[in-house]
């Protein structure tokens, strides 16, 4: 089989992340998970223990080393070395992530550096803007999504099962809030591109998800 270079884009709690890197796994891709980066910039800001403004988030961004690697189908997420995996996905990095992500030499960064780990092919990327912008050209776009209720019952029995307490009513005001802010924001918004298969999974387990976009490789 010839070697695809697959974008996944979608909201938050879409599962983008859990099936690309299935996919990943079945045909011994890699997988990048542009998200846990704009995460990594988002905890070291965090990390200043200083008023999140943009200014510091540029400050940041300026010295920061972001790395990705992906091995035995797991990803490990480095910040100026240090692994940053589990910290990335703590509440208090979700909720600022998005201010963080709308900012043009943040996003000018990642995508370079996005751009580089898929330049070999043989990948599977998920995020928002990766079909409309960091990889035009990919083989297979995808737009995952699923309702706004059943997404935040995902992410609720994922935080449920890391041990955080979390009223499924908030969340869903959360994930609602962030999907407005991710694709409203002025530089590259979440979006389906026109050449873009949507795939709805509200109600699909994640095998048979994994499996249409494998059929789709075929
Ligand atoms: O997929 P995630 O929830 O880990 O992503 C975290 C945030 O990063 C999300 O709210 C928007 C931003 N993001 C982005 O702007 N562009 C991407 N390609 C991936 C994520």
């Amino acid at each position: 089989m010839k070697s695809f270079v697959i974008a996944i884009d979608g909201p938050a709690g879409a599962g983008k992340s859990t099936v690309a890197q299935l996919v990943a796994q079945k045909l011994q891709y890699t997988y990048i998970d542009t998200g846990a980066m704009y995460r990594a910039v988002a905890w070291k800001t965090l990390q200043q223990q200083k008023p999140v403004t943009d200014a510091l988030v540029l400050e940041v961004v300026k010295n920061i080393q972001v790395s990705l690697q992906y091995a035995d189908g797991k990803i490990m997420v480095a910040v100026d070395g240090k692994d940053v995996s589990r910290e990335i996905r703590t509440p208090e990095v979700t909720k600022i992530v998005s201010q963080v992500a709308k900012l043009a030499p943040v996003r000018e960064k990642m995508v370079l550096l996005q751009r580089q780990m898929a330049a070999q092919g043989a990948v599977v990327m998920d995020g928002r803007d990766i079909a409309s912008k960091v990889l035009p050209d990919a083989d297979i776009k995808i737009f995952l999504t699923a309702s706004i209720e059943e997404r935040a019952e995902r992410r609720w029995r994922e935080l449920k099962g890391k041990g955080y307490k979390v009223d499924l009513a908030a969340l869903q005001k959360e994930i609602a809030a962030r999907d407005q802010a991710d694709s409203e924001r002025e530089i590259s918004p979440l979006v389906q591109t026109a050449d873009a298969t949507l795939l709805d999974t509200t109600g699909m387990g994640i095998a048979e998800v994994v499996a249409v976009i494998l059929d789709m490789c075929r």
